[in-house]
């Protein structure tokens, strides 16, 4: 496993996720998940998730933090942190990991709760990404 940052880094970006699931919107399931992306910059970029009435329409928090980056020239990433308000933590859900894949495919990603967490990165959560560019 690559992994450009150390643990008390990701767990300081692992706070900052804490931080952007107050903002989770998610009446249906009541699972407020918050993203935080640390650019190469050094910048971070808050995501959480926006839950609708029609549910698949829902973005995730992952997703919701790599579109707002993006969306403001940014492409390069670091590391990212996945916060689940909830007993249960778990990894990024398929689609956001094919959305990691696309900018991010090697970055280190920590997910967890006020419990417990876990490292991993990218291409383990997604090996055999789909991709047109190789
Ligand atoms: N959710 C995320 O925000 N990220 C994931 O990787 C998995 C699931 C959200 C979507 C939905 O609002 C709630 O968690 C329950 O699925």
């Amino acid at each position: 496993m690559r992994r450009w940052m150390n643990k008390d880094s990701l767990l300081e970006l692992l706070d900052k996720a804490k931080q952007a699931a107050q903002n989770a919107y998610a009446p249906y399931s009541g699972y407020k998940v918050g993203a935080a992306l640390l650019d190469t910059s050094g910048k971070i970029h808050l995501g959480c998730n926006v839950e609708n009435a029609s549910y698949s329409l829902t973005n995730c928090a992952e997703r919701t933090a790599i579109f707002k980056a993006v969306s403001e020239g940014v492409r390069d990433f670091q590391a990212l942190a996945v916060w689940v308000e909830s007993d249960t933590i778990f990894p990024p859900c398929g689609a956001c990991r094919q959305v990691i894949s696309e900018f991010a495919p090697q970055i280190p990603v920590i997910f967890g709760n006020s419990d417990r967490y876990e490292i991993t990165d990218a291409a383990t959560l997604l090996p055999s990404a789909f991709s047109l560019h190789k």
